[in-house]
């Protein structure tokens, strides 16, 4: 870890998901499933899917504007935008479209992509800004349309996603305890096969004998099982290595805040710590995996209606496409 020039508080959070809802039962009118299959493998009774007029920019504004009105800062103090994204509206970065609509005039704005971990990794990132002290207020954005790149046809995956964002303010603050206690980042490019969205391979003539590529994404493409054997193995370890290294016993956590991609990951992520059910967050049946807003949109959740409190401690873990996995331990402060 690096040396700690001064700590980061937690101030505000927001979210926002698109306004048209699709169910269990509605899906089985595209493929052939059924509300209790999907139930009962994954905890998803329901999603949210951008119709016509929203974008990914639009989810993020949203989700931004009201992480700065619970912070209590006007957007032109903003230093810093880091939007976490696998599906940005424009392949050139869609952080600083959001900048431009939040009116963030003076922050620097730019993507990251780390699939389903990009969150947590979008905020280690705003973090190290903001401990060497060139940053003072970052504004860390994940969101994701994933279903823009779903195979509505394959009953394997497309019963699992929805769209989403979340935002989490984060300030530097000289005096007071610091709210990014500890965190650990892990990539495996070689296991990357099992979940992916690849390019096409298109080959066209150019000129000559000459050929350029012509872009274009495929719909995405997972091995379920695997993933979760993946998801089973690494979560509990990285967040052991977490605990360990800063000391923490799992029982003084109060909330376990995982990537939400299926109940049975967080059920069984939560028996390897024997930590209650009740202390892991979930909103998975209401709207499936929204990749990199998982763990935004579930924080502001619990924010706005009073389970996290002021103080209280998170652990928190992310994995998906990547292979990318992480893990951070954090303190909500709350507005100052
Ligand atoms: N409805 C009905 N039946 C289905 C469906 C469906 N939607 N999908 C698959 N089935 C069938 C399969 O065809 C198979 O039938 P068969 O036995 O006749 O061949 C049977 O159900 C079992 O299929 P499995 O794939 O073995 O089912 P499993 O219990 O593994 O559950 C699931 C599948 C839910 C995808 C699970 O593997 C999982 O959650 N994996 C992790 C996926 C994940 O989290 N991905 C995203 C993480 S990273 C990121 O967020 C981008």
């Amino acid at each position: 870890m690096p040396e700690i020039k001064g700590g980061i508080a937690l101030v505000g959070s927001g979210s926002a998901t698109p306004s048209q809802r699709l169910t269990n039962d509605q899906l089985g009118l595209r493929v052939e499933t059924s509300d209790e299959w999907i139930r009962t493998r994954t905890g998803i009774s329901e999603r949210c899917v951008c119709g016509a007029g929203e974008n990914l920019v639009g989810l993020g504004s949203s989700a931004a504007r009201s992480a700065l009105e619970m912070a209590g800062w006007d957007s032109c103090t903003l230093d810093l935008v880091i939007l976490a994204t696998s599906t940005p509206d424009d392949l050139f970065g869609s952080a600083p479209q959001i900048q431009a609509q939040i009116g963030a005039s003076k922050a620097v704005a730019f993507d990251l992509t780390a699939a389903c971990s990009g969150f947590l990794f979008a905020m280690v990132t705003a973090a190290q800004y903001l401990r060497t002290g060139s940053v003072r207020r970052a504004l860390v954005i994940g969101a994701d349309q994933l279903t823009r790149w779903v195979d509505w046809d394959d009953r394997t995956s497309c019963v699992l996603f929805g769209d989403g964002a979340g935002a989490i303010a984060m300030e530097a603050q000289e005096e007071g305890g610091d709210g990014l206690i500890g965190f650990k980042l892990k990539s495996d490019g070689s296991r990357g096969e099992c979940l992916n969205l690849p390019q096409f391979q298109n080959s066209l003539p150019l000129v000559d004998e000459k050929t350029h590529q012509k872009g274009g994404f495929s719909t995405i493409q997972m091995n379920g099982p695997e993933v979760y054997k993946f998801a089973v193995r690494e979560v509990p370890a990285i967040l052991e290595e977490l605990l360990n290294s800063t000391n923490i016993a799992s029982e003084t956590l109060d909330w376990l805040l995982l990537h939400q991609a299926n109940q049975r990951i967080l059920d069984a992520v939560a028996d390897r710590f024997d930590i209650p059910h009740n202390k892991v967050l979930s909103n998975l049946s209401k709207y499936g995996n929204t990749s990199a807003a998982t763990i935004p949109l579930m924080f502001d959740e619990a924010v706005r209606d009073g389970r996290i409190q002021q103080g209280h401690l998170i652990a928190s873990s992310g994995f998906g496409a990547g292979l990318s996995w992480g893990a951070a331990l954090f303190r909500w402060q709350g507005p100052l």
